[in-house]
């Protein structure tokens, strides 16, 4: 692969925050303080517990503009957190998580879709890289709520990175020859690693790898989004091994680029809701041993399209 120049990598590389001629609505019930120019808004003045359906649905537009949406001293019991991502789908209970260990914790003990992370003590934070969640499924997460039980005293951040800006910054001729192509997501070398062989095999036929557009459409605003990760794409369909590899490594890369970021650090009772289509996140691992306890659920929304 070609050296990447620094002077190839200057500006302009500012991104819009919404697509052109989107407009959000006037928020009547929302304070929202951006943390960049493009992703990632604190919002006070809610009460996470208690959503009704105009609140509802200004959270729903705050979190198409912003992607990521932060709320500081929320109580939430399971219901409540649920009810966060399934405005416009249903929860979904994650397939492997009772199969592995991979998160520090029991999952018998979380209701379906609620996923608990428990990291440091025992091991560390795991989902230290650029991803978008369980695109291995066909209905990948459209929203996910996290919610924070126990924080270190520093450490444990969670960055996401807007990826329709990503998109709309990459040169030109690039955004033409990826904006038809389909790329494979599978989760058999990811969460199949934990597995004992008979178990994979045993779940496979279930599960089979997925494709998805290189390039989705927004299910909301229709903007082209970024769709790939190195979590779970495994190639992209009709190129060689090596421009696969070669292209998918470019367009990972749009992710480090701190233009496209936000981050946000947790207080317990904390939350964050983000659209799992319009960016990807990374749990920074550097607090071990010190303990994090987190709760996650995920809403399904429409299969990514072109
Ligand atoms: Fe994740």
């Amino acid at each position: 692969m070609a050296k990447v120049l620094a002077r190839d990598l200057y500006g302009p590389k500012v991104a819009a925050r919404v697509p052109a001629g989107w407009q959000a609505p006037e928020y009547r019930r929302l304070s929202l303080e951006p943390l960049t120019p493009t992703i990632g808004a604190e919002v006070s003045g809610v009460d996470l517990g208690h959503v009704d359906d105009e609140l509802a649905d200004e959270l729903h537009w705050a979190l198409t503009e912003w992607k990521v949406l932060f709320f500081r001293d929320q109580q939430l019991d399971r219901e409540a957190h649920a009810a966060l991502v399934t405005r416009d789908g249903e929860v979904i209970d994650h397939p492997f998580a009772k199969h592995t260990e991979v998160y520090g914790a029991d999952q018998s003990d979380t209701a379906p879709g609620a996923m608990r992370f428990v990291k440091g003590e025992k091991s560390v934070g795991i989902e230290n890289f650029w991803h978008h969640d369980m695109t291995f499924l066909a209905r990948p997460p459209m929203v996910t709520a996290l919610r924070a039980l126990e924080v270190p005293p520093v450490g444990g951040d969670t960055l996401w990175a807007d990826m329709a800006a990503a998109h709309d910054c990459l040169p030109e001729d690039v955004c033409e020859r990826i904006a038809d192509l389909w790329a494979e997501h599978d989760w058999y070398d990811n969460y199949g690693r934990s597995m004992s062989p008979e178990l994979r095999e045993a779940v496979r036929p279930e599960f089979p790898a997925v494709r998805h557009p290189v390039v989705a459409r927004h299910p909301v605003t229709g903007r082209r989004v970024l769709f790939v990760t190195r979590a779970f794409t495994q190639r992209i369909i009709g190129l060689s091994e090596t421009e696969s590899d070669d292209l998918l490594e470019m367009l990972w890369a749009q992710a480090d680029r701190s233009e496209y970021q936000c981050r946000f650090r947790w207080q317990p009772d904390s939350v964050a809701i983000w659209d799992n289509r319009a960016c990807q996140h990374y749990a920074v691992s550097d607090y071990a041993p010190q303990r994090r306890v987190m709760e996650r659920i995920s809403g399904d929304g429409p299969p990514p399209s072109h």
